[in-house]
């Protein structure tokens, strides 16, 4: 027997539906009266201007038209939006321009905040690792402050595309493999970025991109396509853009990808049918950059105006960079191929954002320069930026307590050039974040430990990774321990950065290994920003921190870390695979009917290779050492509509004061379709004094225990469910209950 919950929707997700299809945007009071009152007045050109957005001269993501008209078109009201231009100055320039146009329709001024403006926060990859969802809510917050000050009223971010390729470049941009983890970012934020209210100056739009799958791309390559069954799409790769609609997100951007044959721009079925229409979003959409005409390159329409036509049916309020609707909406009008009723809901979308922010009473409320002067990287943000990057690191390994470095007296080799570089410790996709203002490894210890603590070496050239043994080894020589940064540079992860061979360096492990010999204690600083893999080097270390790239305050957080300041905390929110041939590899996989085995036999092992990643999904180790007990469950059989609840003990049993994520898994035993071997459903962060002792409770409801079934209705089914609890997704404990 099966438990509906919502009959979500019936909707046949590839059927055609009639260009008829229009979910009008539904505009409440006191907006409503007022973005009509606009669109009245408007001519067709008007409206069309309102839907074309065109790129400044900074950070250019894609071919830039050298146009030299764009000032006289905003001066015509061709113009709504402009991305890539900052700081109040400039942001001034153009909204004075838009002034002189006949309606004084302000522009709206986007960007990619992705993690941080002028203060740069971790890559949002690897803040995911902090599992501390409200330290995600106040980085985007001061993200946005500092955006708000500079002139900015809209950035493209957070992106939330769930990723089980570390091939992929983007997975530095979002919050790992996991949906429900990642809903639940997704949605701090979306708050963060939009506070409470898009009208509060120090507030942005936030955009839930990159609607939608980007990130299940084949092989891992960037903007390729995408083949997935109706059920993976709905159970793994859209519930975090519903929780961003649900948590109020005022945009969403589409993918470059096609899905199932059908590019994301042109697609009707997921823009009106699911997004407008069963999802009710009343934001507005944004092609990503150039997407509308690259779909004459995906062979999905012949030339620009197909594409336009294409575009606008299927639900893409504005055109980034095309210039498709600029160039060919009139006529389409003109020529009744789109009806006008389409092009007057998208400019509703537009207006109503630029009322909510306020700009039609001033256009130039978010142009204050003392504003500017007095928000940008100050120190509480800066504060934040340490406080952000202590909690992203994660300690892959601490054999003997080789860290923390607590009351260390003796002298440290540090060694690596990437401990010395600013540029990478900002990360990529970093903005306004000036490079010299970035704390590197080197400046942290010297600060922490004393200038004449740190003998300093290279080790290797940063550009060409090329071995500088020698004077590596005369630093450990004079040391007392050697801590030795290596893994990728800040460009290997990010837009157009794939990679077939995430192995870090080779000379880098190299590195470790010949550091090793020195007989000193090795601890490794592992940079980067995705899953990496150093199997050559891991057994020679005795210590790795993860610490990707951590932004401003970069190398004060990774000396807090290691002088034991601050307990490391975080858990990785992605598998870091042992071999490149596992990918992808996920903690939630689905058995086979011949479930892997240590003895391979006829079971879905690889012949050559072993199936277990080198560290699990939700890994992370402290200074301290959590026994974390059984689950144990109230009772062991529970009607639907009660809320299952959960506790478990958990004690510091070591040395040192400390932080732990206890996780929860779920696994449905046996449903109408077969679920995940576990999926996590709860997470609860304890700190400890050592020897203290707390019991944590989790409480699991439809929201936990259900799924999307073949008809792609969200139910809860009765049976036995198996509830998982520990410190990540291998060491767990388990009990079962039955659900009547
Ligand atoms: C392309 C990227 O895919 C997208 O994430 C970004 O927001 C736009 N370019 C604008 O820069």
């Amino acid at each position: 027997m099966k438990r509906w919950i919502c009959p979500l929707m019936a909707l046949a997700l590839w059927g055609c539906s009639a260009p008829e299809g229009l979910t009008e945007v539904s505009i409440g009071e006191p907006y409503a009266a007022k973005v009509d009152s606009v669109l009245r007045l408007m001519t067709l050109d008007e409206k069309i201007g309102q839907l074309n957005q065109y790129t400044g001269n900074f950070q250019a993501t894609g071919p830039v038209v050298d146009d030299t008209t764009k000032i006289d078109q905003i001066k015509r009201g061709m113009v709504g939006s402009m991305l890539n231009i900052k700081g109040v100055a400039n942001t001034r320039e153009l909204q004075e321009y838009a002034m002189q146009s006949r309606l004084k329709i302000p522009l709206l001024f986007g960007l990619d905040v992705i993690h941080g403006m002028r203060t740069i926060y971790p890559i949002p990859l690897g803040e995911a690792a902090s599992f501390d969802l409200d330290l995600m809510r106040r980085t985007a917050a001061g993200a946005a402050r500092e955006a708000a000050a500079q002139g900015v009223h809209w950035t493209f971010a957070p992106m939330m595309d769930v990723s089980r390729d570390a091939r992929w470049g983007r997975v530095m941009e979002g919050s790992g493999e996991d949906t429900w983890y990642g809903s639940l970012v997704a949605q701090a934020r979306v708050k963060g970025f939009q506070g409470d209210d898009l009208a509060d100056v120090e507030t942005v739009m936030a955009c839930a991109k990159h609607f939608a799958a980007y990130g299940a791309c084949i092989a891992g390559k960037d903007y390729n396509a995408v083949d997935i069954s109706d059920l993976t799409l709905h159970e793994v790769y859209l519930p975090p853009f519903k929780a961003a609609v649900d948590a109020g997100v005022a945009s969403f951007m589409n993918s470059f990808n096609e899905i199932n044959g059908i590019p994301s721009t042109g697609n009707r079925h997921i823009q009106r049918d699911l997004l407008k229409g069963a999802w009710g979003f009343n934001g507005l959409t944004v092609s990503d950059w150039g997407s509308i005409g690259e779909m004459i390159a995906h062979g999905f329409v012949p030339d620009l105006k197909g594409a336009a036509e294409a575009a606008i049916l299927a639900g893409c309020d504005m055109d980034m960079e095309s210039r498709a609707y600029v160039s060919n909406l009139k006529a389409l009008v003109e020529e009744g191929k789109v009806p006008e009723r389409y092009i007057d809901d998208a400019v509703r979308r537009v207006l109503l954002k630029k009322f909510q922010l306020g700009l039609f009473d001033d256009p130039f409320r978010y142009c204050d320069l003392e504003r500017e002067a007095r928000t940008v990287l100050c120190d509480s943000l800066r504060a934040l930026s340490r406080e952000a990057g202590r909690k992203s690191i994660v300690l892959l390994k601490n054999e003997n307590n080789a860290l923390p470095l607590a009351g260390f007296r003796g002298r440290i080799a540090l060694i690596g050039s990437l401990a010395a570089s600013k540029i990478d410790m900002r990360g990529f996709w970093a903005n306004e974040g000036v490079i010299d203002e970035m704390v590197t490894v080197r400046e942290g210890f010297e600060r922490r430990f004393g200038a004449r603590s740190v003998i300093y070496a290279d080790g290797y050239d940063l550009e060409t990774n090329e071995l500088k043994l020698p004077e590596a080894m005369r630093a450990a020589a004079q040391a007392d321990v050697v801590v030795v940064a290596v893994g990728e540079r800040y460009f290997n992860s990010g837009e157009a950065k794939s990679r077939a061979d995430i192995n870090i360096p080779a000379t880098h492990q190299q590195l470790v290994r010949e550091l090793k010999r020195s007989g000193k204690r090795v601890i490794v600083l592992l940079m980067g920003g995705r899953p990496m893999i150093f199997n050559e080097m891991a057994p020679a270390a005795d210590a790795i921190l993860l610490t990707w790239w951590l932004g401003t305050e970069a190398g004060n957080a990774i000396a807090d870390v290691v002088a034991g300041d601050y307990n490391p905390s975080g858990k990785l929110p992605m598998t870091f695979p042992a071999h490149v041939g596992q990918i992808p590899i996920y903690y939630n996989y689905k058995s086979t009917g011949r479930p892997e085995s240590k003895d391979r036999g006829y079971s879905c092992c690889y012949q050559d290779i072993d199936f277990e990643p080198a560290y699990p999904f939700g890994y992370g180790l402290s200074y301290t050492t959590f026994e974390i007990g059984e689950p144990v469950l109230a009772k062991q059989t529970w009607k639907r509509g009660e809320d299952v609840e959960v506790t478990v003990r958990v004690k510091n049993t070591g040395r040192y004061a400390g932080r732990e994520t206890v996780q929860l898994y779920v696994r449905d035993l046996v449903a109408s379709v077969t679920r995940p071997v576990k999926e996590l459903r709860g997470f609860r962060q304890v700190y400890l004094e050592p020897g203290e002792e707390t019991e944590v409770r989790f409480t699991l409801g439809d929201a936990e225990l259900g799924f999307h079934n073949a008809a792609l209705e969200y139910v809860v089914e009765p049976g036995t469910f198996r509830v998982m609890v520990g410190p990540d997704s291998k060491r767990v404990k388990s009990a079962e209950f039955e659900l009547l």
